[in-house]
Parts: structure tokens; sequence; C-alpha cells
């Protein structure tokens, strides 16, 4: 017990677990994602409805996105810019290793009469002969990966980019990582049946990395049966770091904004939105 309690509340070195497949993948866990992708009220999975419809409209007229527009959507979810995206005229390719959700977005495009080409697997293994003109990851998923995840990630960008195509991205910002506090938690179902429906017990460490500017939320969950870890990286960023891996990956950011639904950029905003293309 004494063990495996300095275990739980030992500081991991950054990005040394990854279980962003567990989070998303797990048959009970991926049910409850599906629900908050798809609940309204809540930014928790996606962000609500009237900023995606902010953002589809913001990207059609800034990437003139229509008939024709050939675009990858990485990290599609149940494909709620995905569906968006091709009713109005592209050609999308949406890319998720959630079975659950993408079950969910391929019904929805069959029942729009929409040709959208979903591809089932880990994102960081996607290779295609196709080439993209506009090339998204939405809702911050760059900031889960780590430093080498983040590598082989924009080189898969940067091989599928048609030439003079680009890419959207968003990140956290060091607003947000200021506002996160350190903490520790313990109860019993403190997420509801979010993790299982097994009665659970379950730890919430918050540990915050000020040099590598990395937070981690993790959850540790013991169940009668099973006991499970889950760690919630996120990389924060400015300018320069991120300018700083984009060009390390032959990539260069070329417009700044707040969010993906181009609002200005803002140094007070929680996230930065960028523009890139080949450099
Ligand atoms: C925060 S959600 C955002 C979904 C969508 N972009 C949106 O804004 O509605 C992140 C999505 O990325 C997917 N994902 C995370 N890591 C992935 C990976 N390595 N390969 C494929 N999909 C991944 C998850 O399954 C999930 O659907």
């Amino acid at each position: 017990m004494y063990e495996q309690l300095i275990h739980i509340n030992e500081r991991p070195l950054p990005f040394s677990v990854y279980t962003a497949d567990t989070l998303w993948t797990d048959p009970h866990i991926a049910r409850q994602m599906l629900k908050a992708h798809l609940n309204p009220d809540t930014d928790s999975a996606s962000r609500r409805p009237a900023f995606i419809e902010a953002s589809v409209n913001w990207l059609q007229s800034r990437f003139n996105i229509g008939p024709g527009t050939r675009l990858a959507d990485f990290g599609c979810g149940p494909g709620l810019y995905s569906t968006r995206l091709a009713q109005l005229g592209a050609q999308v390719t949406g890319i998720d290793f959630s079975e659950n959700s993408l079950r969910y977005a391929k019904e929805t495009a069959v029942s729009h009469h929409l040709a959208i080409d979903y591809i089932h697997t880990n994102y960081l293994n996607y290779q295609s002969e196709k080439r993209f003109d506009l090339i998204l990851l939405i809702y911050c998923d760059f900031c889960a990966l780590s430093p080498v995840q983040r590598q082989q990630l924009l080189g898969i960008f940067r091989n599928h980019l048609a030439d003079g195509g680009a890419i959207v991205l968003d990140v956290h910002s060091l607003v947000d990582f200021a506002r996160f506090e350190e903490g520790v938690s313990y109860g019993r179902n403190q997420y509801g049946n979010f993790w299982t429906d097994e009665d659970y017990f379950s730890f919430i460490n918050q540990f915050k990395y000020e040099t590598e500017r990395v937070t981690l939320d993790k959850y540790t969950l013991f169940t009668a049966t099973r006991t499970f870890e889950i760690y919630n990286w996120l990389q924060h960023f400015d300018q320069a770091s991120l300018t700083a891996e984009f060009a390390a990956s032959g990539l260069a950011i070329t417009d700044w904004y707040a969010n993906v639904a181009g609002e200005p950029f803002d140094p007070q905003s929680p996230t930065i939105a960028v523009v890139a293309t080949k450099s």
C-alpha cells in the first residue's frame, strides 16, 4: 500500500507515460467521450456548437473552402467539423483512433449523403498518397503529445501537404499555464460513471512543470477488479516555442490568431491558433 501511495503521488517525468489511447479508445470511456462531444452544453471533448459554427465559417472564408478543396481533419472525433466542411463541398478525410466516435461520424455522413473518407488509425502512423490543401488538428490535441510525437506529427503534416497547402491548429497558451494549480484529491466515484460502471476509488494528482511549461492531470483508479491510470499531459506554448517546433519540421507559421474561429491574436487568450505552410 505504502509503495503504491508513493507511486501515485510521485511526480513523473514529463510525457514519460502515454495513455491517450486508453482515454479515447477504452470502450466505456469512449462512450462517455462521445456523449461529451455531442453535449451542446460542455466544452469538455469538443467545443460548443456556436463556436464550431463560427470556426467553420472562418475556415471557409479564410481558405476559400468549396468543391475541390482537399481537406484532412486529424483527430476528427465524431466529425463535428468534418461533416460541416464536407457540406461546403470539400473532399474530407477524417482520421481518428476512436472507433466509437468514427462510427457516429460515418452514420452522420451516410444520413447526410456525404462522401467523407473516415480512416480509423493512430494519426501518428498516418501515411497516404493523398495530398491536402488544408490540414486541421483542432481542440489543442497537439498539446497532449510529447515533443517527439509532435515532431513526428508535424513531419506527417508536411509530407501530406499539397503545394500551397496550409495547416491550422490550436494550442494552450502560457495564460492557461499560469492558471493551473497543483493539487491532489481522493474520493469514491469522483467522476460518477465517467471512467467505469464499476464502483471505484480514485486519486487525482495535478502536477505543474514550470521549466517545461507542461501540466499533468493524473487519474489513478481502483475498482474491485483492476487498477488503471490516465495521464493527461498538456504542453503550453508561446509564439517563440511554437515557431521553433514548426521550423524544426520545415514549416513556417504565417498567421497567428486567438483561436480557430479566427479571432485576432491576443496575448491574454488561453489559446493560440496558427496557420502554417511548408517553409
Ligand atoms: C479533443 S478531441 C477533438 C475532436 C475534434 N477535433 C473536435 O474538435 O470536435 C481529440 C480527438 O483526437 C483523437 N485522437 C487523439 N489522439 C489521437 C491519435 N494519436 N490518433 C488518432 N486520433 C487521436 C481522439 O480520439 C479524439 O476524437
